[in-house]
């Protein structure tokens, strides 16, 4: 029996800042960001949307077209948490009517979370293969005005449904996974953006992808030239055009060929969205999906990384009539509605949206009908409700 994801969702807020214009109001040349980071754009999230209004408005993009009986465990992977006790995933069960047997917790360790979550979901499922499961990633990634991770920030989630006999990508059980105590990034309790030491972060994500990829190949005895396409956790695309040029260093041209342009394939979103920290690298792998040339069969490796620091690396298997499970045209067109915010309106809706809001006082979303927003706090108690 084979375990895996058969549905996928993908939700990113109406709002985007272009990196061009923020370039030039920080005095900085566009091809930096262009070029040298790789993003073109990043989604921005007001005051209404936050982790779990997101998670919920990614999982709704499958939720009608599987039976959510069958769901008994949710987990929610994110480092943006609305409450220190209360898991996240309780707010979205709750909007997603999912029975009160549902197993629901939330995950926390950087940008890993979702693909800890994947993990013990592909486990259970292979325990109780009639069941399936439902892991979310959802994030906002804010590092603060004029800082220089400002153009590594995004806000978005994808949700997946795990289950025996997917329909789109089986996930075997050999992974590659390394860890160490180390302070790249991090969010003190008392601090509503990351702190992070830059280049080092860099150079401890490469180091954990060569580990865990040689790892994981002497493992399985799976040659670089076994895959049709290698894919990342993106904090930015340069980021894993990196880690790709060290995967293919020494391959035949054809093998470098294929590599870099399903690796381009799996960056087209990313480069829009920006990071999305637990979500990045499924969001490569449904980009991928939608924009690559896969075929039944075919052998993709993802590498997870969370600073802190956590590395997996781990494979899966292309399911035959995959395309059946997607829905590119209405993913282009959820990045296509984002309206673009100028420079000065980006920095007040991201000041507004660090300051907690005033209780017992309702936010109002500018969101289209049908999706999710959180509506602001009554008597501390925090209110989602739907367009
Ligand atoms: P920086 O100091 O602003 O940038 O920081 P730089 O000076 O290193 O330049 C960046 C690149 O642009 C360089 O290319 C320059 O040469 C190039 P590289 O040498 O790297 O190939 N460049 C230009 N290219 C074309 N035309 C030009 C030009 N000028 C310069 N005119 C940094 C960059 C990424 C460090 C910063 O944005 C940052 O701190 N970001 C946040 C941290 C981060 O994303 N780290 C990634 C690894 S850690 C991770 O992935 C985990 C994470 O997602 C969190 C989690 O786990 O929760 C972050």
């Amino acid at each position: 029996m084979q375990v895996g994801i058969d549905r996928i969702g993908f939700y990113t807020p109406n709002k985007y800042v272009d990196m061009t214009e923020l370039a030039q109001a920080r005095g900085d040349d566009p091809n930096k960001y262009l070029i040298g980071i790789g993003q073109s754009q990043m989604s921005l999230a007001d005051q209404t949307q936050d982790a779990v209004s997101m998670g919920i408005n990614a999982t709704l993009r499958y939720a009608n077209q599987v039976d959510m009986k069958t769901v008994d465990l949710l987990i929610m992977g994110t480092e943006s948490g609305v409450d220190q006790s209360k898991s996240a995933s309780l707010f979205v069960k709750s909007a997603l009517k999912l029975s009160p047997e549902v197993r629901t917790f939330e995950i926390k360790e950087a940008c890993f979370g979702m693909t800890a979550g994947m993990m013990i979901a592909c486990d259970y499922v292979r325990l109780h293969p009639q069941r399936s499961a439902i892991v979310i990633g959802s994030d906002l990634a804010r590092y603060g005005l004029g800082t220089s991770g400002e153009v590594t920030q995004g806000a978005g989630s994808v949700s997946v449904l795990i289950k025996a006999n997917p329909g789109i990508l089986t996930i075997g059980a050999d992974h590659s996974a390394y860890s160490s105590d180390i302070n790249d990034f991090w969010r003190p309790n008392d601090s509503p953006v990351a702190l992070v030491d830059g280049k080092y972060s860099t150079e401890v994500y490469l180091d954990f992808f060569k580990r865990t990829f040689a790892d994981y190949q002497g493992q399985t005895q799976k040659q670089t030239s076994d895959f049709a396409a290698l894919i990342y956790h993106l904090p930015f695309t340069k980021m894993g055009y990196k880690a790709n040029r060290l995967a293919v260093d020494q391959q035949d041209t054809a093998i470098v060929q294929r590599l870099e342009q399903s690796f381009t394939a799996s960056a087209v979103y990313s480069r829009e969205v920006g990071n999305i920290y637990t979500a990045s690298l499924y969001l490569s792998l449904l980009s991928l999906l939608e924009n690559g040339q896969l075929k039944a069969d075919n052998l993709v490796g993802l590498f997870s990384y969370g600073s802190g620091a956590m590395g997996e690396f781990y494979a899966g298997q292309v399911v035959a009539g995959y395309t059946d499970h997607l829905n590119p045209e209405k993913d282009l067109a959820l990045l296509q509605r984002r309206q673009k915010v100028s420079v000065a309106e980006y920095e007040h809706l991201f000041n507004e949206a660090l300051r907690q809001p005033e209780d017992n006082v309702e936010l109002v979303s500018d969101e289209e009908e049908g999706y999710w927003y959180f509506a602001g706090c009554k008597d501390h108690v925090r209110q989602y409700k739907q367009k």
